[in-house]
């Protein structure tokens, strides 16, 4: 029913000569196995914006989706440093992620000015990849839903979902990024069946039941198996892991031992 989905967010890594060597290795890995990369999952990654050419170039034969990193919410204007939806559409890509626990920290963004992202990203029929997630603070002080609560709702509220194909969420706690502290199964199954109530809510539970929430935080090949049991996990997120050809694939094929 939700193909899994496993997509690299390689934030500001690989230039274009390391993408390219990324291809290769990605292509050589799939030849040497004899069987395609992606037979039962789909995979995705987002390079950088100036490696998203080469990127492109490389893989124009493979099944993996490409993406960008985020998007200003106007169409054009004087917004010195910034792209709009309709410029990576040209590109072209399939998808950008959204509200990322790094834009929302590092660089400010509002849950209001996420959502006029994620209303562009629409308009322009690129698939928004929203991210949620809570700091270590809000966990511990029993604020974990809540917070994630008002980022999906707030994040959703200018636009409306025609079909589970318009929406994929990220589940990623903040205290989980780039730490090597995964979060349990258990917890990311209590976060992801929580989001998807959540959605039911917001548009309707049929729509909730084909959206895919991803998890994403310290995903290793050697804990992916694990968290891919769990019955709302329906793909993962990954940073770190991804950068690597052969540790990306690996994520991916722990994934489908499971099945
Ligand atoms: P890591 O996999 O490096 O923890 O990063 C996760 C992430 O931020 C993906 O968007």
């Amino acid at each position: 029913m939700r193909k899994p989905l496993i997509a690299g967010n390689w934030k500001m890594n690989h230039n274009q000569l390391a993408t390219r060597a990324w291809c290769r290795r990605f292509r050589d890995i799939a030849r040497e196995d004899g069987r395609p990369p992606a037979a039962d999952v789909e995979l995705a990654i987002a390079p950088p914006f100036t490696s998203i050419p080469a990127f492109l170039a490389e893989t124009g034969e493979e099944e993996i989706s490409t993406g960008a990193q985020n998007l200003h919410q106007e169409s054009s204007g004087a917004f010195t440093g910034e792209l709009s939806a309709g410029m990576l559409v040209e590109l072209p890509v399939d998808f950008v992620i959204l509200g990322h626990s790094e834009r929302r920290h590092v660089f400010g963004e509002s849950d209001e000015r996420i959502s006029l992202k994620v209303a562009a990203a629409r308009e322009n029929q690129l698939l928004p990849y929203l991210c949620v997630g809570e700091t270590e603070d809000e966990r511990d002080s029993g604020r974990m839903e809540p917070t994630i609560e008002k980022q999906l709702q707030a994040g959703l509220s200018r636009i409306s979902l025609g079909s589970a194909d318009d929406l994929v969420i990220a589940y990623e706690p903040v205290w989980a990024i780039g730490t090597g502290r995964t979060a349990t199964r258990e917890q990311a199954q209590e976060a992801h069946g929580f989001l998807r109530e959540i959605l039911a809510s917001i548009c309707s539970s049929e729509i909730a039941r084909g959206v895919r929430i991803l998890y994403g935080g310290s995903v290793k090949a050697n804990n992916a198996g694990d968290l891919a049991a769990m019955p709302d996990v329906d793909g993962f997120l990954v940073g770190g892991a991804s950068l690597d050809a052969g540790s990306f694939l690996s994520i991916a094929r722990a994934w489908s031992g499971n099945d």
